[in-house]
């Protein structure tokens, strides 16, 4: 296994209370058409601040929505992982992107949109926006990033970081093995289709696996989940978690993980986990799910990046 080398990032050079001023130059929905998800993909153009050329793939972004909350205090920021990769979106410096969902929920017959996600949602081109950031420290692509092959494991949005990582990779000519899995609701759900789509036409090492959890069934009647793609997609999974110097990063709904280590415990992938409490004297198939969420860490091996 070669030394994971990560790279050096800046971090905070805008804060909530000095923000950068950015302006929107594209926001477009991202699914497939008649999605009811709406999903957009939007690009900040950072130029004449100090943000340029400092996003890293993997980073956040942190977005100001303006206004104030119930209690007449300003809106907190919220964090969005960059979707762009780091030299740039269309590999221009001064271009950051991100993917947003608006949010949108209905508790007790009311309904709530999400503050920033719709804020966002809804800016058009030339919009300014308080920006701050970078953030994020490890969640990153190793500088040695060629020693590696991945596995990327996304629910929903938490595709943002991957569309940039691949980006990344492939653009530099990355002769490993990449797999994304990517978990759903529906067909008409899948982000980024024709950039996916047309990235595993045109190469043979990217290995595109969609986990739709709405359509169809397992044969036990459980969902297809990212987690159960180690299983059901193994003939392509397994040969790369086999690798000694494959690294795994996973990003979305928080419990995804949970059923992620579990399940690579249970295929013999024990390497992308650390154990306690006395799991590791334990047949992983004998594991409860409380003991998998309570005793299981990530190793060196794996990012993680779920909220
Ligand atoms: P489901 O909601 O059918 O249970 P989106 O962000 O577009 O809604 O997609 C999230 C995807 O992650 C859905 O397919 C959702 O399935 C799935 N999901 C929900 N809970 C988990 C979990 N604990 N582990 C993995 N995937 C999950």
């Amino acid at each position: 296994m070669p030394e994971i080398i990560l790279p050096e990032v800046e971090l905070n050079i805008y804060s909530p209370k000095a923000p950068a001023e950015a302006t929107i130059v594209e926001n477009y929905v991202c699914t497939a058409e008649g999605s009811p998800n709406i999903v957009r993909h939007i690009t900040f153009d950072i130029s004449g601040t100090d943000l340029v050329g400092k996003f890293r793939v993997g980073q956040s972004i942190g977005v100001l929505p303006p206004g104030e909350n119930e209690k007449g205090r300003p809106h907190k920021l919220r964090l969005y992982s960059v979707s762009s990769p780091s030299k740039g979106e269309n590999g221009e410096k001064h271009l950051v992107s991100t993917t947003v969902k608006r949010a949108m929920d209905e508790v007790d017959g009311t309904f709530y949109m999400g503050v920033c996600s719709n804020y966002i949602c809804n800016l058009k081109p030339g919009d300014i926006v308080n920006v701050t950031g970078p953030s994020g420290r490890r969640y990153l692509l190793p500088e040695n990033a060629d020693d590696f092959n991945y596995v990327f494991f996304a629910t929903g949005t938490g595709i943002a970081p991957f569309r940039g990582m691949i980006i990344e990779l492939f653009e530099s000519g990355f002769k490993g093995d990449v797999a994304l899995v990517f978990g759903c609701p529906y067909r008409t759900d899948v982000l980024y289709p024709k950039f996916f789509n047309e990235m595993a036409e045109n190469n043979n090492n990217f290995h595109y696996i969609k986990m739709i959890s709405r359509e169809d069934r397992r044969e036990d009647g459980s969902k297809f989940y990212v987690q159960t793609a180690i299983e059901d997609q193994s003939k392509i999974l397994d040969p790369i978690l086999s690798k000694e110097n494959t690294l795994i990063y996973l990003c979305g709904m928080k419990g995804m993980e949970t059923g992620i280590y579990h399940n690579l415990a249970k295929n013999g992938h024990m390497d992308y986990l650390l154990l306690r409490g006395g799991l590791e004297d334990k047949d992983p198939k004998e594991w409860t799910w409380e003991e998998s969420k309570t005793l299981i860490k990530p190793s060196g091996r794996t990012f993680e990046e779920v909220y």
